[in-house]
């Protein structure tokens, strides 16, 4: 079952498209659920998958947690401009993103997210710094005394571009959309 029809207006793709956001920020069983987080890193640009943890559909941001030392909080310092990947192998259905990351580190937002976590406190609370090269794995687990929120972080981003391809036999539905300008477009698969 695919996710747009070849009827449908750019109007109606883009709503389908928002609902999936939507559900996936609810629902641990969708497609996009992990999704790639791509940033400009020095020299090349570097990819990882994250959990979407909510999505905010009046202002189109999406939420993921990460460890404040993690490489992407560097990354997304030195350069806000990230962009999303994500694919529904079933409906045969791409997203690609274009947004701006904002940081949210020992803030009132980054509080509620914490207070609010129900378990997996544990990815935030090594003892050493995420991506550190260590000689065992026993110091790689090695959790920190205290369960706090001292390196958690919430990303938020904000959304410009979206970007949609549905992969169909009779021809392949792709389209655009400029959310700050509210623009829209069918493109070329
Ligand atoms: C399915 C999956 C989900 C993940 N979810 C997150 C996440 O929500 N937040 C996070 O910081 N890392 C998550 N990771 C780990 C990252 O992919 C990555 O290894 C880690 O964040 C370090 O990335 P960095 O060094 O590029 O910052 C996840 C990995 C996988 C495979």
């Amino acid at each position: 079952m695919s996710v747009i029809n070849s009827t449908d207006s750019l109007e109606e793709i883009k709503s389908n498209v928002i609902q999936l956001l939507n559900r996936a920020g609810n629902d641990r069983r969708s497609a996009f659920r992990f999704i790639i987080l791509n940033t400009v890193a020095n020299d090349y640009p570097n990819s990882r998958y994250v959990v979407l943890r909510k999505f905010e559909r009046e202002s189109a941001e999406l939420f993921i947690y990460t460890d404040f030392r993690s490489n992407k909080i560097q990354e997304i310092r030195n350069n806000p401009s990230v962009s999303v990947l994500a694919y529904d192998k079933q409906k045969k259905f791409q997203i690609k993103l274009g947004a701006r990351a904002v940081i949210h580190h020992q803030d009132e937002l980054a509080y509620q997210h914490w207070s609010a976590l129900d378990g997996g406190k544990e990815s935030y609370n090594t003892s050493a710094d995420p991506g550190k090269q260590v000689d065992t794995l026993q110091d790689a687990h090695q959790m920190k005394n205290a369960f706090d929120d001292r390196h958690f972080a919430v990303l938020v981003l904000k959304v410009s571009k979206m970007e949609c391809l549905q992969l169909n036999n009779e021809g392949h539905i792709r389209s655009f959309f400029d959310l700050d300008h509210n623009q829209s477009s069918f493109l070329v698969p």
